[in-house]
């Protein structure tokens, strides 16, 4: 995680750099901090413990500190506490080298080791000052140039990084180089950007160069000169990106969680739209053929957070769908068993930003496996993108707020689609169901809008209960995969323990944990398991619970003992998830507005998890 971001031209650097900093805080927020070159050869560098706010306050708006040339970085901490100490840019023992970094260097306990016998004093508890030290140390012994010894650095360390670099005497001019973590170049006119990510370039230009894992930039205000690890030229053309910057902004709204929220109608429909064509879903984008769809035999879903919580709720579909076995699993699992899988096997990774280490692992994991590789992703272009033999986009547009909401029903109507499309070449599924499910598809962003027009009904239940201190939420089936979102989704925001049981589950243990005031909320969307969930809420109620229901409008009648409910419209058993994540994901809004929380910066999190 971290951004870093660089700006070069003609303007003045510290603000800009700060702008950018702010479209990357998602990235991370425990420290920031920038390195501007004054124009005689030295490098002014300003930091904070805390969030950038501080950073924009103590530089007066980044007026204070002059130069046309810098680097800024936004942390979430990896090595070393999130204090003043550890923000980045760090320097090199004498100061001459100044760089900000994104990223984990596995080995840097070995390096911190040689380079201390050499004579290297350190002053940080994070891997960052070893790899400027190291950069330092073969710039002085091979006196042959920044690149030479960025390249040495790169031979010699283990991880991941971005990593953004200026040298004493070597004025406006920043180098930069990657692996695994992100790293984009922005081209304006006579001046250049560099980023974490694309909005915080894109105020200033849409035209981008994406470096790739080994290569080195060399970035003045003239041009841009890309070299591989060798130091061999390499020349690319920029990418135009279709990305609005309205997208990136509050436009009003208080949070950017809500604004996300709200924009689910759009972000499902988007989707749909691309995918949909009347009625035939068309899967060319994503380069999957039809030999390649009927080839599997078995199905492994990976993803971290709310990307594995919409696995686990398309395991259910895929395999009532499909009728093979699915199975899915965390990312960060995956790789350390040895997973059964081949060449009959379909992997689907499923990644908002595409960037999160523990997927890509799995993904690359899966590929020295011989599997076909399918990602459902939301950053185009992303590492994840280029790992996968296949790539399916969901058109969610940028995703600001850390808990994610647009993003994750996106991806479940991409999964939809899949599930359907792969049944209807399968034959495993006949016309007119097909058609019925894609009937009641294309209903859903009209009817996620009908739930945040009654979102009144809600705001007021979280009012009440925002002094709550645990919360259980059951259900069966698919019911019991939004139960997992939904309390992801409460206790990220709202800081409330929160679990999610398989109502059947409860009783083996858990339920010792229900005292007076627990809260129990139900999902009550199977029509099969409905009765069955509801018992085991009652088992609650007779123990203390409070209790709080969400179902379908067609199952009032059926769930009238609960006291406080929600409905949502009907809709498909295999769609319930679209729909009744909606009133749990405003639940964990209010609640965390109600308690005073950050809502779109929760502590110790970060949106984009790129270390494992
Ligand atoms: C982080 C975020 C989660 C997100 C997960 C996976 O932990 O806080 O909200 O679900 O990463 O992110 P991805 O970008 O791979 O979907």
């Amino acid at each position: 995680m971290c951004g870093i971001v660089g700006y070069i031209g003609k303007k003045q650097a510290a603000p800009i750099l700060l702008e950018g900093l702010s479209k990357l805080e998602y990235r991370g927020y425990d420290s920031a901090g920038i390195a501007v070159a004054d124009g005689s050869g030295n490098f002014n560098v300003e930091k904070c413990s805390g969030r950038l706010k501080i950073l924009i306050e103590k530089t007066d708006g980044g007026k204070r500190v002059k130069g046309v040339c810098g680097i800024g970085h936004t942390r979430w901490a990896t090595h070393g506490m999130p204090n003043y100490q550890n923000a980045h840019p760090h320097n090199s023992a004498d100061g001459s080298i100044t760089i900000v970094h994104n990223g984990i260097i596995e080995n840097y306990a070995e390096i911190k080791r040689k380079l201390e016998k050499s004579g290297y004093l350190f002053y940080s508890q994070t891997d960052t000052e070893v790899i400027v030290n190291l950069i330092d140390y073969y710039y002085k012994k091979y006196k042959s140039g920044p690149v030479d010894a960025i390249s040495r650095f790169m031979n010699r360390a283990r991880g991941s990084y971005a990593i953004a670099a200026m040298f004493e005497g070597i004025e406006n001019k920043i180098y930069a180089a990657k692996k695994e973590s992100p790293l984009i170049l922005g081209i304006g006119k006579n001046e250049f950007f560099l980023a974490s990510d694309v909005p915080a370039v894109l105020k200033y230009t849409k035209n981008v160069l994406y470096v790739d894992n080994g290569e080195i930039a060399e970035i003045t205000s003239n041009e841009i000169k890309l070299f591989d690890i060798d130091k061999n030229i390499v020349s690319k053309d920029p990418v135009e990106i279709d990305m609005d910057i309205s997208a990136a902004e509050k436009g009003g709204w208080e949070h950017f969680m809500i604004k996300e929220i709200h924009e689910q109608p759009k972000a499902v429909q988007d989707t749909l739209r691309s995918y949909l064509d009347s009625d035939t879903i068309d899967l060319s984008d994503t380069g999957i053929e039809e030999n390649v769809i009927k080839k599997f035999r078995d199905i492994t879903i990976v993803g971290c957070g709310s990307a594995f919580h919409v696995g686990v709720t398309l395991q259910y579909i895929f395999e009532e769908l499909l009728k093979i076995p699915v199975r899915v699993e965390m990312a960060s699992e995956f790789r350390y068993r040895n997973p059964l899988i081949g060449s009959d096997s379909l992997v689907l990774a499923i990644s908002q930003s595409g960037e999160t280490a523990d997927t890509i692992a799995a993904v690359k994991e899966a590929n020295k496996r011989g599997a076909i590789t399918l990602s459902i992703l939301n950053v185009w272009g992303s590492t994840i993108a280029r790992e996968s033999d296949f790539v399916m986009y969901t058109k969610a547009g940028p995703e600001i707020a850390v808990a994610t909401t647009k993003a994750y029903s996106a991806q479940l109507i991409c999964g939809y689609l899949l599930a359907l499309k792969f049944a209807q070449i399968r034959k495993k599924i006949d016309c007119a169901k097909l058609n019925r499910y894609l009937s009641e598809l294309k209903l859903l962003p009209e009817k996620i809008g009908l739930i945040l027009n009654n979102k009144a009904q809600i705001q007021r239940y979280a009012a009440e209960r925002s002094n709550v201190s645990d919360v259980f939420i059951i259900g069966r089936g698919i019911d019991y995969s939004i139960g997992l979102e939904g309390a992801l989704k409460l206790k990220e925001i709202s800081y409330i323990h929160t679990e999610a049981f398989a109502a059947g589950e409860l009783k083996h243990g858990t339920i010792s944990l229900i005292e007076h005031g627990t809260l129990v909320v139900g999902i009550l969307t199977g029509e099969n398991l409905l009765e069955k969930t509801k018992s085991n809420m009652q088992e609650t109620l007779s123990r203390g619970a409070t209790l709080f229901g969400i179902t379908l409008e067609k199952y009032a009648s059926k769930t009238e003992e609960i006291s406080e409910r929600i409905f949502i419209p009907d809709t498909c058993e295999i769609f319930a998830a679209s729909l009744a994540i909606v009133p749990l994901q405003l639940l964990s809004y209010y609640i965390s507005v109600q308690r005073g929380n950050d809502v779109d910066k929760p502590r110790n999190l970060a949106k984009s998890v790129t270390v494992e």
